[in-house]
């Protein structure tokens, strides 16, 4: 099948042990970063001083996914920090497309990301101010919870939405993503899957980053 990205969450990392982390990863093609404000979601992890330090301690880009209040503030001092992707969430956004054009013009990707219960078809129009769609798939706040099923629809209207207009965006799932769930999400379109448990809970991470690729290119 296509080619499959697989982006380990830190999350579910040591965070005292940030690179060493960062580094038991490499092979894998993103590193993907929650930031968590406490307010958006009921958790709070780290911020711009962790990620410029994160981008001096290991080559691979940073993915950054904001679950912050104003990403129009924000958002695009991350890509000044480093980050090679940068996403806020559609539903914390105030001006999506001047937001999408500051990440670029940083030299950043600038992602979207949707919360379970929010649908696509609203921002169609903006598809092409964007690099990458992240479909959720649990709600947003914290690793290990169980993949929610009901996206799985979405993701595939996505892939429709953006096949349809010819554009060249990725398609991120996030949240429960494992072994037991990778392949319905690449049947149903996604081509960038972020993985935190199953990656930092398996005894060799980059192994684990080996055997999700493999299956999502099945
Ligand atoms: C959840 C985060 C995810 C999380 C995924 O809000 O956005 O990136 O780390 O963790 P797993 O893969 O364990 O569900
Ligand atoms: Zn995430």
């Amino acid at each position: 099948e296509d080619m499959a990205q697989i982006n380990p969450s830190i999350l579910s990392a040591d965070f005292a042990r940030l690179a060493e982390e960062a580094q038991a990863v490499e092979g894998a093609d993103w590193l993907h970063i929650d930031v968590m404000d406490n307010h958006f979601v009921p958790n709070l992890t780290l911020g711009l001083p962790v990620v410029e330090s994160l981008r001096k301690a290991t080559d691979t880009p940073l993915d950054c996914h904001l679950m912050i209040e104003d990403p129009d503030r924000w958002a695009p001092a991350y890509a000044e920090a480093g980050a090679g992707s940068v996403t806020f969430h559609a539903e914390a956004a105030t001006a999506p497309i001047r937001l999408a054009r500051e990440i670029r013009a940083q030299g950043a990707r600038a992602s979207m990301a949707l919360r379970p219960a929010t649908p696509i078809e609203p921002f169609e129009d903006l598809l092409p101010e964007l690099d990458m769609i992240l479909v959720m798939t649990v709600e947003p706040g914290f690793g290990g919870q169980a993949f929610l099923d009901v996206t799985l629809p979405k993701i595939r209207r996505t892939r429709e939405l953006i096949a349809r207009h010819g554009l060249p965006l990725w398609l991120q799932v996030d949240g429960g993503v494992s072994a037991a769930t990778i392949e319905r999400c690449a049947e149903a379109g996604a081509d960038v899957f972020v993985a935190g448990s199953a990656v930092y809970g398996a005894e060799d991470p980059a192994a684990a980053v080996r055997g999700l690729r493999e299956q999502a290119e099945r």
